[in-house]
């Protein structure tokens, strides 16, 4: 989009949230952060505005080329080998190029599954998905099937999902005068913060993380976590849920070094605290208390069987196979191991990233958890 779409397309949504705190009040900041991302037609996934790759704000771990995708397809394969009719269920898929490259190698692995289900919020990115999967042989392309809600009937299979927890709006909480206090959006002469109290049930949930925390302490939490969890699992009978995203377990989230929390903003891929600024036309993120996702998938009747660093997991499942050959073809040698290097190095992604797995009536040892599973930090 030109810029001066850019700025009346952010000014639209400026002004249906402005309306909505004209009719109720302030709103709380997940609200705000729910409008942002996800008003349907404004919101930043949800309108056709360029996301992802070099031209948009940020780049994930598909994007950056096949390595990711056909490492997770060995993953997939085991699980999907040892299940009746398995199929794929993949939250928030992208630009699809995950959904590309996972399929063709899981072909190769003889372990395609029944159906590749792509679970997307947004309209704009589900055409941008499906534009792409078109150009898969057919027989693959016929696999993948877009839903909007979650499975309605029991399945067997691998849920999974990158960057997508990350994605979801959070609640922003201070800790003052020994309580906590709700951060809230309203509107005077532009958008302001405001601290209000909490509702009883959020603020429950705060407390049971029974957090140590100093006057000032600024952090997020991600409300809704166990009912969307639920909502997307209660119908999986046997299989493995995997999540990969940025974050730490719960010591390490509440640290108190981290005082003013992990929100933040990316405007073509650069990093901002200001999330009052570019509204609905830039990402808006907080990174995953992956202890708060395991209480979660605990509550649902999963077992949490895993719990590593993108690069661990990653290794585990041989992305160094993934490499070519440097004698025939050096070019594309040399950029795969770029990527590889990209996505394990602890100072890129290899440790800022990390895996948890879930299992429901699934009694194999997970091959991406060989090398490392450090359950004991959650
Ligand atoms: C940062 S992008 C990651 C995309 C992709 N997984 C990748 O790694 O490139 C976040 C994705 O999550 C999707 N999303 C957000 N909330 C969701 C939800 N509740 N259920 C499913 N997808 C969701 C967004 O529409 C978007 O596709």
């Amino acid at each position: 989009m030109p810029q001066s779409d850019l700025e009346q397309h952010s000014l639209a949504l400026q002004k249906i949230i402005k309306d909505k705190i004209s009719k109720t009040g302030s709103i709380s900041f997940a609200e705000f952060m729910h409008m942002s991302l996800y008003q349907p037609g404004f919101g930043y996934y949800s309108s056709g505005h360029h996301k992802f790759g070099k031209d948009g704000d940020f780049v994930t771990s598909p994007e950056l080329g096949c390595l990711f995708a056909k490492s997770l397809a060995l993953q997939f394969s085991q699980v999907i080998k040892s299940l009746d009719n398995p199929i794929i269920l993949e939250l928030g898929a992208g630009t699809g190029q995950f959904a590309f490259d996972c399929l063709l190698e899981l072909e190769k692995l003889n372990s395609l599954p029944e159906k590749y289900y792509i679970l997307e919020v947004s309209a704009d990115l589900q055409q941008r998905q499906s534009e792409l999967l078109q150009i898969l042989p057919k027989h693959l392309s016929e696999l993948v099937e877009w839903i909007t809600q979650p499975l309605a009937k029991k399945f067997n299979g691998v849920v999974f999902a990158n960057e997508v927890v990350d994605a979801l709006p959070v609640e922003v909480f201070r800790y003052h005068d020994n309580e906590f206090q709700q951060k809230r959006v309203t509107w005077d002469e532009g958008f302001k913060k405001i601290w209000g109290e909490f509702p009883e049930k959020l603020l429950k949930q705060i407390e049971d993380k029974n957090l140590q925390l100093n006057e000032g302490y600024i952090s997020e939490f991600i409300p809704h976590l166990n009912s969307w969890l639920n909502s997307i699992t209660q119908n999986l009978n046997h299989g493995v849920v995997i999540f990969v995203d940025y974050g730490y377990e719960r010591n390490a989230y509440y640290h108190p070094h981290r005082s003013d929390g992990t929100l933040i903003c990316f405007y073509q891929h650069q990093a901002n605290f200001d999330y009052f600024n570019n509204i609905g036309i830039q990402d808006m993120t907080a990174f995953v208390d992956f202890t708060a996702l395991a209480e979660a998938g605990d509550s649902c009747g999963l077992g949490v069987d895993g719990f590593t660093t993108q690069a661990h997991f990653l290794m585990s499942l041989g992305i160094q196979n993934h490499l070519g050959d440097s004698q025939n073809d050096y070019k594309s040698y040399y950029q795969n191991t770029t990527q590889m290097k990209k996505l394990t190095m602890p100072n890129e992604m290899g440790e800022k990233f990390k895996v948890i797995a879930f299992t429901k009536n699934y009694a194999d040892e997970l091959i991406g958890f060989t090398l490392s599973n450090q359950l004991h930090l959650l």
